[in-house]
């Protein structure tokens, strides 16, 4: 089962697969793990699998407060693969024996003046017509359920379905699931793709080894439109988006502070608390388009204390452990490309925004489908990567 693992030093040396994805976080890791439990032989390219962007997220998997006018088909993807968590994530904590955070708890999205009422109360519209199951609440209900809560709380909408899991125990356990499947970790970037005709045939890593592969999965998030070597118009069109978001600990005499992930709309900007049951309290998130720019700013940080405080007043009491930045990979209209490229032979795995942890199951089933068997499933129709070929292109082609 090892005989294709990578040697101690790899230097120039070539391997062989049925799969490369190039990227090891949330996505590269589920899709490599799904595609070897499959019985493809399958490996990752990535300098520190498990890390990415899952390092900075939240885990909130929000497919209804998250809900945006015009996004119907990426609601129906995201219900689809929040209705997979349950089992998803039983599936990989038994084949890891390691916890993953999961906790169906809900969220609270709350009003804190008219303005925030009335597009609360639009969104809660939106997700009426949607068919999606949230209450509408009055200050007061708010407050009942969560009595942290700022006494100015205008209403709120409960979703009861909008759980959260730990991205960092999801990347960890992703990485020791793939492990014990035996998926080949390459831990070098790859740089450049291999071409064989007019296929993709893998890729040259940073360390020389050149990997070669009969499918290649683009899955390194932001970065996935940089890897040289490939025609521009099959290059995935993601561009980072940036978030920073703090982490405060709640000491145990102060539990529970929140039962639930809490979150508002404040002077047009979301901020949201995600209560972990380990005493950990997330805080975000800023979205700036800084291309690159991962700094932590005093005014990020600033901003998400103020508007947190608005929300929850007590959080200035909290020690605040940890400020990050990442970045969220963002595509033309904000849904993930999935599926086959162009290129035969090379498939996207990215674009995923800010629903990277919550698409993540089913991301893993998708593409170890197509991998398979050639076939996008239906439910990733509206999502393939030539959804973005240019029209000038496509009809020359
Ligand atoms: N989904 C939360 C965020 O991207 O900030």
């Amino acid at each position: 089962m090892h005989a294709h693992r990578t040697p101690a030093h790899p230097t120039h040396a070539h391997h062989t697969y049925d799969v490369l994805v190039i990227g090891g976080g949330v996505i590269g890791l589920v899709t490599a793990w799904r595609a070897a439990q499959r019985g493809l032989r399958t490996a990752v390219a990535d300098p520190a699998p498990g890390g990415g962007a899952a390092q900075v997220a939240a885990g909130m998997l929000a497919a209804v407060t998250e809900l945006h006018y015009g996004e119907q088909d990426l609601l129906a993807l995201n219900l689809a693969s929040a209705r997979r968590y349950p089992q998803f994530t039983a599936e990989l904590e038994e084949a890891t024996g390691r916890d993953t955070g999961y906790r169906a708890c809900g969220t609270l999205a709350v009003a804190l003046d008219a303005d925030d009422r009335a597009h609360l109360r639009e969104l809660h519209d939106l997700q009426q017509r949607s068919g999606l199951d949230s209450q509408w609440l009055t200050g007061r209900e708010c407050r009942r359920l969560e009595p942290m809560l700022a006494p100015g709380v205008r209403g709120g909408l409960h979703a009861l379905g909008d759980h959260q899991t730990d991205p960092r125990r999801l990347a960890g356990a992703l990485l020791t699931a793939c492990e014990r499947a035996g998926v080949a970790l390459h831990r070098s970037a790859a740089v450049r793709a291999l071409l064989s005709g007019d296929r993709a045939a893998g890729a040259e890593l940073a360390d020389g080894t050149r990997v070669a592969a009969g499918q290649t999965v683009l899955a390194a998030g932001s970065h996935s439109g940089r890897l040289e070597g490939l025609p521009p118009d099959v290059l995935p069109p993601v561009r980072p988006v940036k978030g920073q978001i703090l982490r405060l600990r709640v000491p145990e005499a102060y539990r529970p502070f929140l039962s639930r992930t809490v979150r508002a709309v404040v002077r047009g900007g979301h901020v949201y608390l995600v209560p972990r049951e380990n005493g950990e309290l997330v805080v975000g998130a800023t979205t700036e388009e800084l291309g690159w720019d991962t700094t932590v700013t005093a005014g990020g940080v600033y901003e998400l204390l103020r508007d947190a405080h608005e929300l929850v007043p007590g959080i200035t009491e909290l020690p605040l452990v940890e400020t990050r930045a990442g970045l969220r990979p963002c595509s033309p209209d904000n849904a993930p490309l999935l599926g086959p490229t162009r290129l035969p032979g090379l498939l996207a795995a990215t674009g995923h925004h800010r629903n990277g942890v919550l698409l993540a199951p089913l991301t893993g089933d998708v593409m170890a489908e197509v991998l398979t068997t050639g076939r996008l499933p239906d439910e990733a129709l509206p999502f393939s990567p030539q959804r973005f070929t240019p029209v000038l292109q496509e009809q020359s082609a």
